[in-house]
């Protein structure tokens, strides 16, 4: 059976797109068939990190213009990963953002359609773990990749912004959806590492990351869990894997 994940916060910048490509990575490394899929639709990420290697988009497969397998490119041999480490990714052309900022709820409801369908044709395809990176927020795209998801796990930075509105999240949209959800605290800045929380706001926490120049720096370029394994941001995101698994 497939697991979805849902990478999401209420904030942007906390660290989503970085902990959705390792964790791809690190479940892709212990041999489960991964497929990590950029729904971040209005920031597309993945495409800056690797290139495409088909000429269709999620975008395309969620516009019903391709199946979600025209979307895949495979990475496995460059990550040198046991399991396949497929990635799909959005479409960057600005045109292209600005026309889905103006799609109607019915057009958004057949997109949620589209990903139900497409989770499943990936299920039949012997998917073990999918994971969506989101955008930040309640946009449709979020909600809609939250629906489509067995779990949500909320990257959360310590600030009152991001505290407020992931309280909402729970509260107001997971709960609603009856999605299990977990946190995970990125960019701590505590030093009492006792203090850290095992749960917030009722939900598990599965890591506190602390925040370290050097996720920024060479995160640009390169997946830690791949070429630090002993970094300890990639032990985090080992941990979390490890967590996620006895959660599913
Ligand atoms: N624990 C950390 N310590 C320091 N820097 C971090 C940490 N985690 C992530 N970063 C850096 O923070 C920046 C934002 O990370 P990332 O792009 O993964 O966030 P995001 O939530 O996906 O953002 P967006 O909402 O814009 O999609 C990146 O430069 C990343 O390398
Ligand atoms: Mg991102």
């Amino acid at each position: 059976m497939t697991h979805t994940l849902a990478i999401h916060s209420s904030k942007g910048g906390t660290g989503k797109t970085s902990i959705a490509m390792n964790l791809a990575v690190a479940f892709a490394a212990e041999g489960k068939n991964t497929c990590l899929i950029d729904l971040d639709l209005r920031g597309p990420s993945l495409c800056s990190m690797f290139k495409p290697e088909t000429r269709f988009w999620i975008n395309d497969f969620i516009s019903g213009r391709c199946s979600i397998k025209d979307t895949l490119t495979d990475i496995k041999k460059k990550m040198d990963t046991s399991g396949h480490l497929y990635l799909s990714f959005a479409n960057p052309d600005i045109g292209e953002i600005r026309d889905l900022v103006s799609k109607d709820r019915n057009w958004q409801a057949g997109a949620l359609k589209a990903l139900m369908a497409g989770k499943r044709e990936l299920e039949q395809n012997n998917m073990d773990v999918v994971i969506f990176d989101t955008s930040p927020g309640v946009e449709y795209e979020s909600i809609n990749a939250v629906a489509a998801s067995d779990m949500v796990i909320i990257v959360h930075n310590d600030t009152n912004a991001c505290t407020n509105c992931t309280e909402q999240l729970i509260k107001g949209v997971y709960s609603l959806l009856d999605k299990k959800c977990a946190v995970i605290d990125n960019m701590y800045h505590g030093n009492h590492l006792d203090l850290i929380e095992r749960k917030r706001y009722g939900a598990p926490v599965l890591a506190t990351i602390p925040c370290m120049c050097e996720i920024a720096t060479k995160g640009k370029n390169e997946i830690l869990v791949h070429t630090e394994p002993e970094h300890l941001f990639s032990k985090s995101i080992i941990a979390i894997k490890d967590k996620i698994k006895t959660m599913q």
